[in-house]
């Protein structure tokens, strides 16, 4: 399909590709495009209209990718935002700070392991510290090694993809919903193969298949607080969780032939979801999933 968006195609030989996670955007060629969609003119700046004015968000995974487009979209709407990330992804960060600043609003970054309970609650504690309130929590940062056979899979892999996927989202909300009053809004980021599965994402696959469970029984359960909870569930996106998991040849073709609109996503086609689900536009939403995935119809 024709576009202005520069395709992991494009990406010469000497691009990132990492076998260790978390995956650097600094390094990416082309590099994603977190703030720009696609129109009939071309590429057009994604401007705000005072749809979060007032609030304080949280976005974990919030240096790069998806959450840094989320970053910055909730920034032009008007919204103070923290990010959580890992300490190697401080350039990162430092990027995502001068979008949200450059806003007019208000950053606060947060290096921090979250597959560890007790940084969960100092995310939540600094967080509130900083802004003194809480209306959006973003579960979004995860991880993904790609195994071809399960029994490559260690335990020590297949606990650090659970504490870090779906355990961190079970302690933040745990830790953030003393502080998240009527209005509130959750967002929780799984992914298309929680819906089609994936045959070399065994344990990614399933915590995505969790979180969705996790989304529809904490919206029930916080229903009668006006506390909402969705997710959001991409499908190929051009972030650094890619090259960062794949080879060469996967990393060049990736989302090509899958999809029906024959190309990989930006980030930026990924945080409007997030924008709707965050803002009084969805207030009749809660336990639902959006899927901004190039066409893939799944039963979800
Ligand atoms: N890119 C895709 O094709 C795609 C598709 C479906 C779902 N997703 C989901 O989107 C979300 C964002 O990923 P992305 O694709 O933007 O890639 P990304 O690499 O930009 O974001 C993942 C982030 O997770 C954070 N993270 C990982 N382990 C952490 C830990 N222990 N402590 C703190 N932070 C940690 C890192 O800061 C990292 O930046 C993830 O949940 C991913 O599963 C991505």
């Amino acid at each position: 399909m024709p576009g202005q968006y520069a395709k992991p195609g494009d990406i010469p030989a000497q691009t990132q590709i990492h076998d260790a996670q978390p995956g650097l955007e600094h390094e990416m060629t082309p590099a994603p495009n977190a703030t720009q969609l696609e129109g009939p003119n071309g590429l057009e700046e994604y401007k705000g209209s005072g749809k979060l004015t007032g609030k304080a968000a949280l976005v974990t995974g919030g240096d790069s990718g998806i959450g840094r487009s989320v970053a910055a979209m909730f920034a032009r709407e008007g919204a103070d935002v923290a990010i959580v990330y890992r300490e190697k992804e401080e350039k990162d960060a430092q990027e995502t700070k001068k979008l949200i600043e450059g806003a007019g609003r208000q950053a606060l970054l947060i290096p921090t392991d979250i597959s560890v309970e007790a940084n969960c609650k100092k995310i939540i504690d600094q967080t509130i510290a900083k802004f003194g309130h809480l209306e959006i929590l973003v579960n979004n940062a995860a991880v993904q090694y790609i195994k071809k056979d399960i029994r490559d899979i260690t335990t020590e892999q297949l606990e650090e993809t659970y504490r870090t996927n779906i355990f961190a989202q079970f302690w933040l909300v745990k830790y953030a919903l003393d502080h998240l009053k009527r209005g509130a809004s959750i967002i929780n980021t799984t992914s298309v193969t929680a819906y089609q599965g994936s045959p070399h994402l065994l344990d990614y696959s399933s915590t995505k298949g969790a979180i969705v469970g996790f989304t529809r029984s904490l919206s029930a359960n916080l229903a009668s607080k006006g506390i909402r909870v969705n997710a959001v569930a991409p499908g190929p996106i051009w972030t650094p969780l890619q090259p960062a998991s794949r080879n060469e040849e996967e990393t060049k073709s990736f989302g090509e032939k899958s999809v029906p609109l024959g190309r990989v996503g930006q980030p930026a086609e990924v945080g409007t979801s997030y924008v709707f689900l965050a803002s009084n536009e969805s207030s009749y939403f809660t336990g639902q999933v959006l899927h901004p995935n190039g066409g893939s119809v799944i039963n979800g």
